[in-house]
């Protein structure tokens, strides 16, 4: 995997660190010369944790935790929040969607396990992933999470004989795929159909399905959910989501005499990587999808349901930012300059992934202009290994502290031990305090599960 070709007419766009406005957490200020978060120090923070150094900003979280469910209870009263948790998942955070309210999405038994250890409520916790294996979904039914989303039909017979060997009914919801595909700037419709997840609507299939989930002994088919993808900047596609969810209720009540009362529509609210991105608001997206939810219940003669969201990025992705230290920088006249930070694509593997950009600063020189393009790139065995193309900073020198924003969500959930890399540790800051809530991996970690 080689990188993407550098833009030589990217231009360095001479911000200082708190010019970067939507892409900075919540607390981010600088105190003489140097980046601060959650009143903690990150030059300071760096050296006394070592890098790379994943790092939330708490207040930020709990902001966004709060606006998330008073944007909706406030228009809907029977909303619900629930945390992807694959977004980001340690035992804190789920303490944190806890105390504040939320539900929590878990997509697998690993994601479970942390939710029973870290005391969350189990009634809250909703089952995720196309491919629940049948001992994932026995600890869930036994550990008696609130819903189980069912994504195909075998599935529903693995759910059903399960919860009755273990004598309960489980609530279940049925993984509708819309045929909506969300973009950044408009909605397909076509090809979205072309899915491993969920119950198809063509040829009527997860209608026919319905009835096969109302007569199934052992559950309780109580709604649907759908989800069109992630990091959407247009409403639109929601809005186009409720309604073909809302008509499936409508078309269930008529056929079947039937009356789901749930409706989960996903998550996949955009955030602000760079500054050129604009994304809606928690806000816009609360009252656009409430709007929805209404003006089709309304249209179709169906009863107001309890309304679900499952927002991973915009919950975290902004409180979290990644720190490294400089070690190798490397100019090549006329192609580029690279700058090697101590982690990179085991780390953050978005940017080799996905071509994902970031916004980053050197957070010992963060009153600054940023008056260079560079490349920010990993310590790996790999040509594709970047953190940031052509991303302007600070002038670099060796030993600088490298803060790389909007890194909360997927960088340290799909991280890995390429090049015998120990994952980062985990620091949660606030009020002036650091606590670590991970701590970083040894090399015992590593290599003590070989026999
Ligand atoms: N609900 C379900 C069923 C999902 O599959 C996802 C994300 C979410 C909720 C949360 O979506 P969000 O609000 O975070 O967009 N690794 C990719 C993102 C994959 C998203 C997978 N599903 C990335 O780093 O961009």
């Amino acid at each position: 995997m080689s990188l993407r070709a550098a833009d030589h007419s990217k231009k360095p766009d001479n911000r200082t660190t708190m010019e970067l406005g939507a892409c900075l957490p919540l607390t981010a200020e600088v105190r003489e010369g140097d980046l601060y978060i959650g009143g903690v120090d990150m030059v300071k923070l760096a050296r006394e944790e070592g890098t790379a150094l994943y790092v939330y900003d708490q207040e930020d979280v709990e902001t966004r935790m709060r606006l998330y469910r008073e944007s909706f209870r406030s228009i809907y009263p029977h909303a619900d929040v629930l945390y992807a948790s694959k977004a980001f998942l340690n035992k804190e955070m789920a303490r944190l969607a806890a105390v504040y309210g939320l539900c929590l999405d878990v997509s697998g038994g690993g994601e479970l396990a942390c939710a029973r250890m870290a005391g969350f409520p189990m009634e809250r916790v909703f089952v995720h992933g196309n491919n629940k294996t049948p001992q994932e979904l026995e600890e869930a039914i036994s550990a008696g999470v609130g819903r189980i989303v069912v994504d195909s039909r075998i599935e529903l017979a693995r759910v059903s004989e399960i919860a009755g060997r273990l004598g309960v009914t489980q609530p279940i919801y049925l993984r509708i795929t819309p045929g909506v595909e969300a973009d950044t700037h408009e909605y397909i419709r076509t090809g979205c159909e072309d899915s491993k997840f969920g119950f198809t609507m063509l040829e009527d299939f997860a209608f026919r399905c319905v009835k096969d989930a109302l007569e199934a002994p052992n559950v309780q088919l109580v709604g649907i959910h759908c989800h069109i993808g992630s990091q959407i900047f247009a409403l639109d596609s929601f809005r186009e989501a409720a309604r073909v969810m809302v008509k499936f209720m409508a078309d269930v009540k008529r056929e079947y005499g039937y009356e789901l009362t749930e409706l989960d529509l996903g998550g996949g609210l955009g955030i602000a990587y760079t500054t050129h991105d604009r994304p809606s608001t928690i806000n816009e997206f609360a009252r656009v999808t409430v709007e929805a939810v209404r003006d089709f219940c309304g249209e179709y003669g169906v009863e107001l349901p309890r309304l679900l969201v499952e927002p991973g990025r915009s919950l975290v992705a902004t409180a979290g930012v990644t720190l490294y230290t400089l070690g190798i920088i490397k100019t090549l006249p006329n192609i580029r300059k690279y700058i090697a930070v101590d982690g990179g694509m085991s780390d953050n593997i978005r940017t080799a992934l996905y071509d994902a950009d970031y916004e980053a600063v050197i957070a010992n020189k963060a009153d600054e202009p940023r008056t260079e393009i560079v490349t920010i790139v990993g310590k790996h065995c790999e040509s594709g290994d970047a953190v940031a193309i052509d991303a302007a900073i600070q002038h670099p020198d060796l030993g600088d502290v490298v803060c790389v924003f909007g890194t909360g969500a997927y960088c340290p959930t799909m991280a890995s031990n390429y090049n015998g890399q120990p994952r980062p540790a985990v620091v949660f800051v606030k009020d002036g305090k650091a606590r670590v809530t991970t701590r970083r991996e040894t090399y015992e970690d590593l290599y003590g599960r070989d026999c």
